[in-house]
């Protein structure tokens, strides 16, 4: 009998660094500005609208085509196929304006030229003439319009809503105004489109989603699916920017490419970028909440407005998911709420972390404080009070059982370990002594639904090639981002064929290697790539089982999978060896996996169903200090216990937790958009839109995975996703702003603090609560 040879144990659970890891800090993860152009590259500029909504009366190209360099001129009329990219098969979404513009920024044409210089320098030669049109830009304003939508609402309802309310002692109403978020990935947008043969075309593209990409450049080319390749290595962050909004760059470099039979490469500034790409949705929330003494809630009737912008886009999924997180933790006896997906005058808003999700729980948390600053009680007891049960208690507005909740130890758990109890006792004690610096503290909890809402979508597929030396080759549809999918689903690989990781080679994504694939989204690109991975190595195996059988003249269930190779029997044989002799003996060495998400379904028209295949939880507490004179704040400490499952790997994870946290943080507090009355956006450069930074991370920052954790449900390794749960984390920094805020009137009244909470927000609500408080 052969020994075993030594070999890395499975790396399945473990800390693993990022497959990108060392690249990302020395510099060599390539990009695509990165990759070395074809001989000839052209280069596309976009040119803006500068109106908000007009009619195009005419443009004069001639100072753009005469300008140095430029080959010409892309507009609508270019292009062979439909002059539309929009995601939602609407067709309201033109790649180049067609006779109206709809927000400021929306693209007219693109100048193709020798160099990006030349074409970005040319693309303002243009003269247009405009007819102004009225315009309507947030959210009040398009419902004073008259409510104007860019798809269909949804309305969730379940129980008596207006028994509820007869029978509820207390009633809060208010609106609350949670705000928009740029994305601001590292990497802009960025397209470079190769043509091929024919009509084929290959695109490298900074997207989500390739499959779609694929879809669009075809559809806006008139030619079939088959003829385009999107490749994409990696992106320098998504965070749901790139999961619709790379289309319309893909398309003008691949309509340019084509056109002139060179490749072309498209890349927009960064103040372009923000100005001409969608954003997180801001909403208007219009609330009526019911109540009883002791806090609970008895019944719920609120108004999802949202600033939709002037195309469909994923408007609705996001409205939508906004309401399947209206709820937050807790359960509402009586509910209704509906979502206003609201046409405006401003750039097409799109997906981003949480997709929705913590728009919808931000209202919530807005009226779980309404309600302790009513009954003068920690806001704390008012969120324990409303907590989903286990057993009963436990249905959703959209009538989804909640069989999996954690929610009471998550909390618990934290509570502790946090000394949350002794902490905030102190800080009452510091308000009451310190007149001009104020502190608050707050818990809140996070439960965030997993799947995405459009059931199709939830399924996957991957392609894993065995070749002869035993080294792997690993395709799957989903996309890097520096998330780690990358690395999780080669953990589930090399597990799964008892192999080091460094067995396997992680190959870009391509809509060559794995068709139709969703967008790496809803956090679920390692539930959904780790499983269809892990389908093609079972299929792999199993041929590689009944190979050994019959090879070492064994039973089938006698060969098993050990680290580095198979048991045959008595038999021990290296993984490489197993392979040699499969390929010999003419075993298929290669599989295409596939999975799709069990138990889900959803029906929109009725409200109804099991959208979600399950539930991540969390909770953080924030301690803040603010300056009541200024406004100005810290964030002092954060604690934060989350519950991925069972973790692929921890420090993944742990990285995830702690950047959505501080991504959350920045959308709550610092991250500020602002338009002017004219309709153009004037904060589009780090100048004057303001992310977090190293410094803004709490200096006590202690965060743990819940490790008892697992996931009820088989997913793979029964872990839980973890992209988007841990953005939402950051509500607690809002309530302790408020706690810090809600001092100056010995915490009587209600701040209210509209988001994102920044320094001037803080100040205002300072003297705001102090004007009241005096009478
Ligand atoms: N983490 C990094 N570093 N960069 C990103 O762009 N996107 C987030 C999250 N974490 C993102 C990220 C979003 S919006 C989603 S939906 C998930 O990652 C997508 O990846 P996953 O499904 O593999 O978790
Ligand atoms: N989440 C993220 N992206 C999506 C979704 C979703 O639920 N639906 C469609 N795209
Ligand atoms: Mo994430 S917003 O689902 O890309």
């Amino acid at each position: 009998m052969n020994k075993h040879p030594t070999i890395s144990r499975s790396t399945l659970h473990e800390s693993t660094r990022h497959d990108s890891g060392p690249k990302h800090v020395s510099g060599s993860a390539e990009y695509i500005d990165d990759m070395i152009e074809p001989a000839g590259t052209m280069h596309a500029y976009l040119a803006l609208s500068t109106k908000p909504h007009a009619e195009i009366v005419a443009i004069d190209y001639a100072a753009v085509k005469a300008a140095p360099g430029v080959i010409g001129v892309l507009t609508a009329e270019d292009i062979p196929g439909e002059n539309d990219v929009s995601p939602s098969h609407k067709h309201d979404e033109p790649i180049f304006a067609a006779g109206k513009v709809h927000f400021w920024g929306q693209p007219l044409f693109a100048v193709i030229a020798e160099t990006r210089d030349q074409a970005r320098r040319a693309a303002h030669l243009a003269k247009v003439e405009y007819k102004d049109l009225p315009f309507a830009l947030d959210v009040r304003a398009a419902q004073a319009a008259g409510g104007q939508l860019v798809t269909e609402p949804l309305k969730l309802e379940r129980g008596d809503v207006a028994a509820g309310f007869e029978k509820s002692p207390r009633r809060v109403k208010g609106s609350v105004t949670i705000g928009g978020q740029d994305h601001f990935y590292l990497e802009g947008q960025i397209a470079m489109a190769v043509p091929g043969e024919d009509e084929d075309v290959t695109v490298f593209s900074s997207t989500q989603h390739p499959s779609e990409v694929q879809l669009m450049v075809a559809h806006v080319l008139n030619i079939q699916q088959h003829a385009v390749t999107v490749n994409v290595r990696r992106m320098g962050g998504g965070f749901g920017g790139k999961e619709t909004q790379g289309n319309l760059f893909a398309a003008v470099a691949a309509v340019a490419a084509k056109k002139w039979n060179r490749a072309c490469k498209i890349r927009p500034d960064r103040d372009g970028d923000m100005t001409a790409t969608g954003k997180r949705h801001d909403f208007v929330v219009d609330y009526d909440v019911g109540y009883d003494e002791t806090g609970k809630i008895r019944a719920v009737n609120a108004v999802y407005g949202a600033r939709a912008g002037f195309s469909s886009d994923l408007s609705g999924p996001v409205t939508d998911r906004a309401l399947f997180h209206a709820d937050n933790a807790y359960w509402y006896p009586a509910v209704r709420v509906r979502s206003e997906p609201l046409y405006t005058n401003t750039v097409s808003n799109t997906a981003f972390r949480g997709f929705g999700g913590p728009q919808g729980m931000m209202a919530a948390e807005r009226w779980i404080e309404d309600i302790a600053y009513d009954l003068g009680c920690d806001p704390l007891d008012i969120r324990k009070a409303n907590f989903y049960g286990t057993d009963s208690e436990n249905v959703t507005p959209y009538h989804q059982v909640v069989e999996d909740n954690i929610v009471h130890r998550v909390v618990d758990e934290l509570e502790q370990s946090s000394d949350y109890q002794a902490r905030r006792k102190a800080i009452l004690e510091y308000n009451a002594g310190s007149a001009i610096l104020k502190k608050g503290i707050a818990l809140t909890p996070v439960k965030f639904g997993i799947s995405f809402t459009a059931t199709w979508y939830n399924q996957a597929g991957a392609l894993v090639h065995v070749y002869k030396d035993g080294s792997i080759h690993l395709s799957h549809g989903g996309t890097e981002m520096g998330q780690g999918l990358y690395i999780k689903v080669a953990q589930v690989l090399a597990d799964a064929f008892c192999v080091g990781l460094d067995a396997i080679k992680i190959m870009a994504t391509s809509t060559g290697k794995v068709p139709n694939t969703s967008a790496t989204a809803a956090s679920s690109g390692s539930d959904l790539n780790g499983m269809a991975a892990w389908d093609a190595a079972r299929q792999i195996k199993a041929r590689l089982v009944t190979h050994a059988a019959k090879l070492y003249q064994c039973d089938e269930a006698a060969v098993e999978f050990v680290p580095g190779g198979i048991q045959a029997g008595e038999q021990f044989v290296e993984f490489a060896e197993l392979i040699a002799s499969a390929y010999l003996n003419r075993v298929q060495l290669s599989a295409a996996g596939f999975y799709q998400t069990p138990k889900i379904h959803w029906d929109r028209a009725t409200g109804r169903g099991h959208p979600f295949y399950y539930f991540a939880y969390g909770a953080s507490v924030s301690e803040v200090t603010i300056d009541t004179l200024t406004g100005e704040y810290v964030v002092d400490r954060v604690d934060i216990l989350h519950d991925v499952g069972r973790s692929l790997n921890p420090a993944i994870d742990i990285g995830q937790v702690e950047g959505g946290f501080v991504q959350g943080m920045g959308w709550l507090t610092t991250e500020e958009l602002v338009w002017d009355d004219k309709g153009q956006l004037r904060t589009k450069a780090p100048s004057t839109y303001k992310i977090p930074v190293a410094s803004d991370v709490p200096p006590i920052f202690n965060v743990r995975l819940a490790e008892w954790s697992v996931n009820k449900e088989p997913t793979i390794g029964r872990s839980k996703a973890v992209g988007e749960p841990p953005f939402m984390l950051a509500m607690s920094v809002v309530e302790a702003l408020s706690m810090a805020v809600a001092s100056v009137a010995d915490y009587k009244i209600a701040p209210r603090l509209d988001t994102p909470v920044t320094p001037e927000r803080v100040l205002m609500g300072c003297e705001r609560l102090k004007r009241e408080a005096r009478g």
